[in-house]
């Protein structure tokens, strides 16, 4: 396998991502770890999410990556400025979609969902305080829709509850787009979309992370379709057709 892009995120919420990595980067291979051996990411002491983001780090450069996409808002948000101090490599994040939401919406309220980790991040205020101080910005901490998503067991009655719940207190504030400020929430957009207004934009961040990759990466001269390999620091484990092989970490 050549030098390949390195992903990683506490489980499969990274994924949300790959395939518009796939689409402008077809020829670059792809490792991801998802490390259900330390989820989940968003309940977390930032030092122990530093800790453990250098330890999945350092398993993406032993397996030879060139770039590492964090691809989790909870990290990103809390110590990508510290992974960069520690590694000599590019490293993409991820945060909620704060700038673009501040310039499209016409309500001007812009409700977030993401987790606690990410809502406590420096990183997070400090985007807010530059491009939102003119627009309301509500928020909301998706209890309980990480494991929603890795337990992927359909679009149940109970999930467009939860779902129901957790947007109504946006809705009422007069939110008109929504952030989904933790990867594993793209999962739930078509459930989230059949219980929202049609009036409500959900932002999808995915292609600017491609393309910001596209930028930081050395040239690739490679013409062959790239592989991808998956990992877990749990269990074995396999997720809408997806088999993750246990690396022990
Ligand atoms: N998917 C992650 C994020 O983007 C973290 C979820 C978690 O483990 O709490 O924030």
């Amino acid at each position: 396998m050549k030098q390949a892009i390195g992903i990683f995120d506490s489980g499969v919420g990274g994924l949300s991502l790959v395939p518009a990595i796939q689409e402008r980067l077809p020829h670059e291979d792809i490792v991801y770890i998802a490390d259900h051996g330390f989820f989940p990411y968003g309940e977390k002491s930032t030092e122990a999410v530093f800790a453990r983001a250098k330890e999945i780090t350092a398993e993406l450069v032993q397996h030879n990556c060139k770039l590492i996409l964090v691809a989790c808002n909870t990290v990103t948000t809390q110590v990508i400025d510290e992974l960069r101090k520690a590694y000599p490599l590019p490293f993409v994040g991820i945060e909620p979609a704060i700038k673009p939401a501040a310039a499209t919406t016409k309500t001007g309220v812009v409700g977030v969902l993401a987790t606690k980790g990410t809502f406590k991040s420096a990183l997070y205020h400090q985007t807010i305080a530059q491009h939102a101080s003119k627009i309301k910005v509500v928020e909301q901490v998706g209890e309980g829709l990480v494991e929603m998503v890795e337990n992927d067991q359909g679009e149940t009655e109970e999930n467009l509850e939860v779902l129901h719940t957790l947007t109504a207190p946006l809705l009422d504030q007069g939110m008109d787009t929504l952030l989904l400020g933790c990867t594993h929430y793209p999962f739930l957009a078509p459930s989230l979309k059949k219980i929202l207004p049609e009036t409500v934009k959900i932002i999808d961040n995915s292609p600017a992370v491609a393309k910001q990759i596209e930028r930081l990466l050395p040239l690739n001269t490679s013409t062959s379709k790239g592989k991808i390999r998956y990992y877990t620091t749990g269990e074995k484990k396999s997720w809408r057709g997806i088999s993750f092989t246990a690396l022990p970490l």
